[in-house]
């Protein structure tokens, strides 16, 4: 099986998805100011690829990611598999310039 999110992901349409359904209330990266002030908890979305492989976020996104999100309303993604591949490959490439910026 292939990996969709890594082969078939196109980093800018994930990055316009992230900007209307995530960016709202996740800051691209650790120590950006929190797009919304009352929503503080929210991690960073580049920080997702630094603490655990993205293909976990795979199926939580293809269930509707409701269970990380359960203090609060937010509407019900709906992702079909190439939203959730570009998707992915938005947040990967976010954790890679985190990387990078962490290495300079
Ligand atoms: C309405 C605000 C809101 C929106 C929109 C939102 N999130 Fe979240 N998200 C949160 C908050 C707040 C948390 C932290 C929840 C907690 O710790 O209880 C969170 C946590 C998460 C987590 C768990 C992170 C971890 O390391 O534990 C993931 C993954 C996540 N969000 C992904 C996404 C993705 C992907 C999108 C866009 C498709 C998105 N979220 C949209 C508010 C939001």
């Amino acid at each position: 099986m292939s990996r969709k999110g890594e082969e078939h992901g196109d980093v800018s349409r994930g990055q316009a998805i992230a900007e209307q359904t995530c960016l709202r209330c996740h800051a691209k990266f650790d120590g950006d100011p929190h797009p919304n002030p009352d929503i503080t908890k929210a991690p960073a979305l580049a920080s997702f690829g630094q603490r655990w492989p993205l293909e976990n976020l795979e199926e939580a996104l293809a269930e509707g990611i409701t269970v990380s999100h359960d203090q609060l309303t937010m509407p019900e993604f709906i992702f079909t598999p190439e939203s959730i591949a570009d998707l992915l490959a938005y947040l990967d490439d976010l954790s890679k310039q985190a990387n990078k910026a962490m290495a300079n």
